[in-house]
């Protein structure tokens, strides 16, 4: 999806100081400008900061991915990780933890020699987020590492902290000279959700991390973009023939967006709690979902091109009034998750027993496009729901006239395409087949492709992914600034409207949602469909 909007991996990134790299000298991307589609976008020298190192994210899913690239050969030698966290950690303690994230949750097989070569690249910082000491003692650290490791002066700095912080880490990385690009090396600066809690407070965010970072060097991350599934509804939509001449008012009746999970949310009070699941999820994930669903063919895939698109969509993207009755939001009670009793959130641990956090929310949105005029999009996300499934579901109008008796049609619904993005990931179409037998009966039946059977290959990990577009530079999959302000610009109606109104409605673990969301299509004729 990305085209080589490059960083600069190529010519020979310089270590700050005098002292020549290490090895190899001037280091070149051998693999970067032959285009050969075999050869793998490789990242060149450079170190990767992470804030937040003791965090769930930064445990399960950063460390797992870095080992992984360097598993796969995607880091080069001159690769170093820098943790930074208030513990007084030494580094060869910062890399036993580390180890331990990467043998417990890494995607690929476990190889000795690949981890010693990356631990001898592990460095830890300890120091509180405004401690100039602890930055001071961060730049000598990476200057060190550019030259002694060769990082060469390329610097990644991951922010996985709570966004209250980001202001004060972007302020110190600047005060220590981190964040400013010189003599061709790059400072990189990646944001982990949730940007900002509404529009304003993106707003603000926004400038402050723009007067430290140009856009051009500032990643923020919504992993949804990072996965495979994801990124092919644009080779499905603009590699094909087949679709686009349906994908629009004239045939499309509506478009349902569900990401279902299953778990709750027992230990993550402290990040989630007062945030819920419409800042968490569908202010993010579901609207770029949304997005690439809706959007106009883009000139080309270049980042630019594909900005343009999705914001085109988001600018002309609102919430369906009235709010009450087409947006839901619950709170989940206790209930069975398969055959497990579990409890409901207000006795989790660490929420209040008067919380009205939502742990379900949905909306619907219209898009005011010539393409899209009139069609609803049904967004819904939800914690201890029947399964865990994300998937977009392009819903179809009936065909006009069924010249069947009718009771030959009762098992009959609306065509559907639907993407399934996880797990099972692959594609299902959906419509009407004749039921062998004499009679002229008609009943729905899927077409499924999947990745599993389809292709050898496993799919990487969004992370993977992402991480590695960020050493080398390719935006393409990192929402901008305008994104994510159009995002809290399109919600925010409904969080206010919601602040105003007391309490979620419940619903019981195992389920669907609340009732509340059954009737927000019910009302228009439509239903939810069960994945
Ligand atoms: C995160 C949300 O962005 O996505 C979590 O903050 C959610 O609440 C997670 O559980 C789900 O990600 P995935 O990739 O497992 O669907």
């Amino acid at each position: 999806m990305t085209n080589g909007a490059a960083g600069p991996v190529g010519a020979g990134p310089r270590a700050r100081g005098t002292t020549p790299l290490a090895e190899p000298g001037d280091w070149v991307n051998p693999l970067r400008d032959k285009r050969d589609k075999r050869m793998p976008r490789v990242a060149g020298p450079c170190a990767v900061v992470i804030f937040g190192v003791t965090g769930d994210l930064a445990r399960k899913k950063l460390m797992p991915a870095i080992y992984d690239l360097a598993n796969r050969g995607l880091l080069a030698p001159q690769f170093a990780l820098v943790g930074f966290a208030r513990r007084d950690w030494a580094d060869e303690h910062f890399g036993d933890v580390v180890l331990e994230a990467v043998k417990e949750h890494s995607r690929t097989p476990f190889r000795q020699e690949v981890w010693d070569r990356l631990a001898e690249g592990i460095r830890f910082v300890h120091g509180d987020f405004d401690d100039d000491d602890a930055f001071a003692r961060l730049a000598d650290t990476l200057h060190k590492l550019d030259v002694d490791r060769g990082t060469g002066g390329n610097h990644a700095f991951y922010l996985s902290i709570p966004p209250a912080s980001f202001p004060v880490v972007c302020e110190k990385l600047s005060k220590s000279g981190l964040a400013a690009t010189t003599d061709g090396c790059w400072n990189r600066v990646v944001i982990e959700k949730p940007f900002g809690h509404d529009l304003a407070s993106a707003e603000s965010l926004n400038t402050v991390v723009n007067s430290v970072f140009p856009e051009s060097s500032v990643f923020r991350i919504d992993h949804y973009l990072g996965k495979e599934t994801v990124q092919n509804l644009l080779a499905l939509r603009f590699a094909n023939e087949l679709f686009e001449p349906v994908w629009n008012s004239h045939y499309v009746d509506h478009v349902q967006i569900t990401m279902a999970e299953d778990i709750g949310l027992g230990g993550r009070a402290g990040y989630y709690d007062g945030i819920g699941a419409a800042r968490d999820v569908i202010q993010n994930h579901l609207l770029q979902l949304m997005a690439l669903t809706a959007m106009e063919e883009p000139v080309n895939f270049s980042p630019a091109e594909l900005h343009t698109e999705k914001i085109k969509v988001l600018s002309s993207a609102r919430l369906v009034t009235p709010l009450d009755q087409n947006t839901s939001r619950g709170q989940y009670t206790a209930g069975w998750q398969g055959s497990q009793k579990v409890v409901g959130l207000l006795d989790e641990e660490g929420f209040s027993k008067t919380s009205t956090t939502e742990t379900f929310a949905a909306v619907t949105v219209e898009v005011d496009t010539r393409r899209w005029a009139g069609v609803p999009f049904y967004l819904r996300t939800g914690k201890r729901l029947g399964r865990r499934v994300t998937e977009i579901a392009l819903v179809f109008k009936r065909a006009p006239h069924l010249p069947f008796d009718a009771s030959m049609t009762d098992e009959l619904g609306q065509n559907a395409l639907v993407i399934r993005v996880q797990p099972d990931e692959g594609i299902t179409l959906r419509f009407g087949s004749k039921v062998p037998g004499h009679l002229m009966e008609v009943r729905d039946v899927n077409m499924d492709f999947s990745y599993g059977s389809a292709f050898a290959e496993e799919s990487p990990e969004a992370y993977e992914r992402l991480i590695l577009d960020v050493l080398l530079g390719e935006p393409s999959l990192f929402p901008n600034n305008e994104e994510v302000e159009l995002s809290w610009k399109i919600l925010d109606p409904a969080l206010e409207n919601w602040a105003a109104g007391g309490k979620p409605d419940p619903y019981e673990s195992g389920g669907w949602g609340p009732e509340s969301a059954f009737e927000m299509l019910r009302r228009t004729g439509r239903e939810w469909r069960r994945p």
